[in-house]
Parts: structure tokens; sequence; C-alpha cells
């Protein structure tokens, strides 16, 4: 809640957007970011759900991966496309964008060979629940064999008071953020079991600035 309540302002300006979210997140997406990175290795194929302005996938290319974004936002996807342009051709080269829903992606990428790496960041929350479930059911189609499942996200506190707390926030920022984005996103409830229940193994959580985001590691189910 703490970050959902304010993202999508910060995406309502995406020129500013890296900067704010840095700010947001208390620098936690960035060491998460760091994280997936340490992933990333030459000739690596990888695919990141909700790429948005996208900072992880041009340092993933600048390290010799192969990238694919994936992004409804045409405003996010033009920031990230400037950043691209500044780059080196063989970093350019390295990297795709899709402006799509994340929810074709067993349509796009049928009879392609799977992503050694699939990430996402900050986007899941902002799905609708058919959507993200028909996201989370698609990851594991997209999966090279021994493949992995990064994702960084605020998740719904599991204690109690915690949790009071989330409802609280979330029920007095309802309206105004409804008045000023004509959205309703919040952190995902339960993404462990969503995981789960779209045959994804959780292999690891690492919580940043305190838990205000989280990084979840997953694979295929056996
Ligand atoms: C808060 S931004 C996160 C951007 C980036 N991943 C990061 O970590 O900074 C969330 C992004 O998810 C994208 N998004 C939301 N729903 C989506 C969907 N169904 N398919 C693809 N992208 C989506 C939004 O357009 C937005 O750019």
């Amino acid at each position: 809640m703490i970050i959902y309540g304010l993202m999508k302002f910060i995406e309502q300006i995406p020129e500013r957007y890296d900067r704010l979210i840095g700010w947001l997140t208390l620098g936690g997406h960035l060491t998460a970011r760091d994280r997936m990175l340490a992933a990333v290795a030459p000739g690596r194929r990888v695919l990141d759900i909700g790429c948005g302005t996208e900072a992880f996938l041009i340092e993933a290319a600048r390290r010799g991966a192969q990238g694919w974004g994936v992004d409804t936002s045409g405003p996010m996807l033009r920031v990230f496309r400037r950043k691209l342009a500044a780059e080196p051709a063989e970093v350019r080269e390295r990297i795709a964008i899709l402006h799509q829903s994340a929810s074709l992606l067993g349509k796009t990428f049928a009879g392609r060979p799977g992503f050694d790496l699939v990430t996402s960041s900050l986007a899941l929350g902002e799905m609708p629940p058919i959507v993200l479930e028909a996201v989370l059911r698609q990851i594991p189609a997209v999966l090279a064999p021994g493949g992995r499942v990064l994702i960084c996200d605020e998740l719904w506190p599991e204690t109690t008071w915690r949790s009071l707390f989330y409802t609280g926030l979330l029920a007095m920022t309802f309206v105004p953020n409804f008045i000023l984005t004509r959205t309703v996103i919040r952190p995902v409830k339960g993404l462990p079991g969503k995981l789960a229940a779209a045959g994804l193994r959780v292999t690891g959580r690492h919580d940043f600035a305190g838990g205000v985001v989280s990084l979840l590691e997953a694979e295929q189910a056996a």
C-alpha cells in the first residue's frame, strides 16, 4: 500500500519515474534490481513483465543478455525507447520491446525458445485479478527448462496488525487515489500461493528496505 498508493501518480510523469520510484521504495527496488541482475549472464534470454521505463533490461543487455520487455503503457515505453536509443548498437540489438498486455505471453512466444529468466518488478499489483491469474499461468509455458522467475513487489503483509494497518491505509486513500488515477491498485495478496497455483515453486524470499519491497524467487514446479 505504501508504494501502490502512490505508484500510479508517478507513472503519470514517466520522465521522473525512475528517480521517484527509487525514493518511494526507500531504495529497496534498486537493491532488488541488483539481485535480479546477478541472475543475468551473457546469452541468457530474459523476459521482463511490466517493464516500464526499464533500467533493468538495459543493464541486462549491457551484460550480454537478450532481453524482451512487455508493457501496456505507451508513455512508459517511450521513455524506455529513448533511454535505449542512447545505448551502443550491440545493446540496442539485444532488446525487443513489446507494447502489449502480458496476458498474451503464451500466444506471443508460442513455438519460440523459452526464457532462462522471467522477471517482473512492481507490476503485478496493477493487474486486475483475472489478468494477473492469466499472466502467472502462462509463465511456466514460456520458461526454458531450468529457467528462473524473479518477482520484485510490495507484498501484502502476513501479520495481522500490519495487514490491518494496510487495510486502513487503503481505505483512507481509496477515494483520492481513484479520482486522480482512475484505477484501483494494491499489493497482491498471497502472491507466493498464487505462484504455486500457477505451477511455480517458490524457492526463496528476500525483503528489502524493511519489507517495503520483497523479491520472490521461483522455478517451474517439478
Ligand atoms: C510501476 S511500473 C513498474 C515498471 C518497472 N518494472 C519498474 O520496476 O520500475 C508498472 C508497469 O506495469 C505495467 N503493466 C500494468 N499492467 C500490465 C499488463 N497487463 N501487461 C503488461 N504491463 C502491465 C504498467 O504499464 C507499468 O509500466
